[in-house]
């Protein structure tokens, strides 16, 4: 007999189920509360609502623990690589060594966009944030492929993920190249992923490119520290939109969009704009950290704080060791990594950050890198929605094949006028 919650709401005592996870974590599950008591629960922000039972990432975020499908984040960042990462989120395993091949080779011959996309390209202001390029031209692979939009289709399930683990990063680094009048570049098959992209963002038609194995290397470890994260507001997008039964990639639109805003994916940008203030106005770190702690400053300190790791975020602590890494390797000083150090130092000794149990999350140094490889602040994003892509479709796979499976409808409690009648202009 399974454990239960007991709960009384007004004179009525009810039972309720508890979910317990393959971690212990524990859940009421409350799918029968309105129809036994007529209340239904408040949870702003959804601190303490589970949306769905997922096998794909595990967090502990007191622990400062992140698994991918069991496998501790440490594991995978040393040995593994971004599609193989990619493959055991999507299908749940490590891919053996034909598998990989496959997928890789799928994928790479799937990296070329259809030639209009050059007109949509061609249509936006030069100063296009990448973001939104990348959230409409992703929408827009839907009406090229009208042949593989079925989310109950296998084959053509399959087909999307590897058109969108393939196009995102040529859609991503055109955005770019149109933001710096530069020529496309096609992708070239011989290349792997990462080198494929780095040449389609810095490369040119007048000269042979060469990724630099240190960045090609740094960037697959950053591509995998943002494979996935669970149920963040981005994957919760995924998860709400896709129970619509739209297409994937309308679904990867949207989540594209939520990964945008500066509380979230976004706050990679953020942070490199702030330690860049911090150095051009010549404030100490402290000074800053003062302004963050104010109530109303409306600076915050960004790449800080995180709505589940009330300790380190252990891809925070991955990344500032990669940054020391390939500055070192590629002989780069960055006053930059200077300032978010002497930050982090500050911060972690200060009441009002310990008592918040503050700590640096994933967005905190990963800037420092993309910056020292070249990439411009406003494609940081687009380089986390690369590698937030695969989880997003995990995600969304694991929501379409959910025996529970229904449209995402949540409640609310009506606070708004009660019965009113329509009043006249004359009688206003
Ligand atoms: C990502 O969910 C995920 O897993 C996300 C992510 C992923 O991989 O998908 O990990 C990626 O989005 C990382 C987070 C990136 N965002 C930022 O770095 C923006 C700065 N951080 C915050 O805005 C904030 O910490 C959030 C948004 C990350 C979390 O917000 P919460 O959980 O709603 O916490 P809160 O805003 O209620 O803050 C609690 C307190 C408040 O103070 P009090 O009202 O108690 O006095 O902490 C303060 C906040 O003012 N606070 C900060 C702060 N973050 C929280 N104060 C200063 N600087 C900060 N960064």
């Amino acid at each position: 007999m399974g454990e239960n919650a007991e709960l009384r709401v007004g004179d009525q005592v009810v039972e309720l189920p508890v979910v317990v996870g393959s971690e212990g974590e524990r859940a009421i599950d409350i799918s029968k509360l309105r129809s036994q008591t007529g209340y239904i629960t408040l949870d702003p922000g959804f601190a303490n609502t589970g949306s769905c039972k997922s096998s794909i990432t595990f967090i502990d975020g007191e622990k400062g623990i992140l698994r991918y499908r069991g496998i501790p984040i440490e594991e995978l960042a040393e040995k593994s690589s971004f599609l193989e990462v990619a493959y055991l989120l999507i299908y749940g395993r490590l891919p053996t060594a034909e598998d990989l091949e496959s997928f890789s080779g799928s994928v790479i011959h799937h990296t070329m966009i259809h030639e209009d996309f050059k007109k949509f390209f061609a249509a936006l202001p030069k100063d296009a944030h990448p973001m939104a390029a990348c959230s409409a031209t992703v929408g827009a692979i839907a009406t090229f492929y009208p042949d593989s939009l079925d989310p109950r289709d296998e084959r053509h399930v399959e087909v999307s993920i590897h058109r969108l683990i393939a196009k995102l990063p040529t859609l991503a680094a055109y955005a770019y190249k149109h933001s710096i009048g530069q020529p496309f570049m096609y992708p070239q098959n011989k290349l792997d992923y990462v080198g494929n992209f780095l040449r389609l963002m810095f490369g040119n038609p007048c000269e042979e490119y060469e990724p630099d194995p240190v960045i090609r290397r740094a960037l697959d470890l950053l591509f995998i520290l943002h494979a996935d994260h669970e149920q963040n507001c981005s994957t919760s997008t995924t998860r709400l939109v896709g129970s619509s039964m739209v297409n994937l990639f309308g679904t990867i639109s949207a989540a594209i969009n939520a990964l945008w805003g500066p509380l979230h994916g976004g706050a990679n940008q953020e942070v490199i704009d702030m330690l860049a203030a911090i150095r051009d106005e010549g404030m100490t770190g402290r000074q800053f950290v003062e302004r963050a702690k104010t109530k109303d400053d409306t600076s915050r300190l960004m790449g800080f704080g995180h709505r589940v790791y009330k300790n380190f975020d252990p891809r925070a602590r991955i990344i500032k060791k990669a940054c020391f890494d390939v500055l070192n390797k590629l002989g780069v000083h960055s006053k930059l990594l200077e300032i978010a150090v002497e930050l982090e130092e500050i911060a972690l000794k200060d009441d009002y950050f310990v008592e918040r149990k503050l700590y640096p999350n994933v967005d905190f140094y990963s800037g420092v890198i993309y910056n020292a490889i070249g990439t411009p602040s406003n494609m940081f994003t687009a380089l986390f929605a690369i590698g937030r892509l695969p989880g997003w479709i995990a995600q969304w796979v694991e929501l379409h094949g959910d025996p529970d499976f229904r449209i995402g409808r949540p409640r609310q409690i009506y606070t708004g006028p009660t019965k009113a009648s329509y009043q006249t202009v004359g009688e206003r």
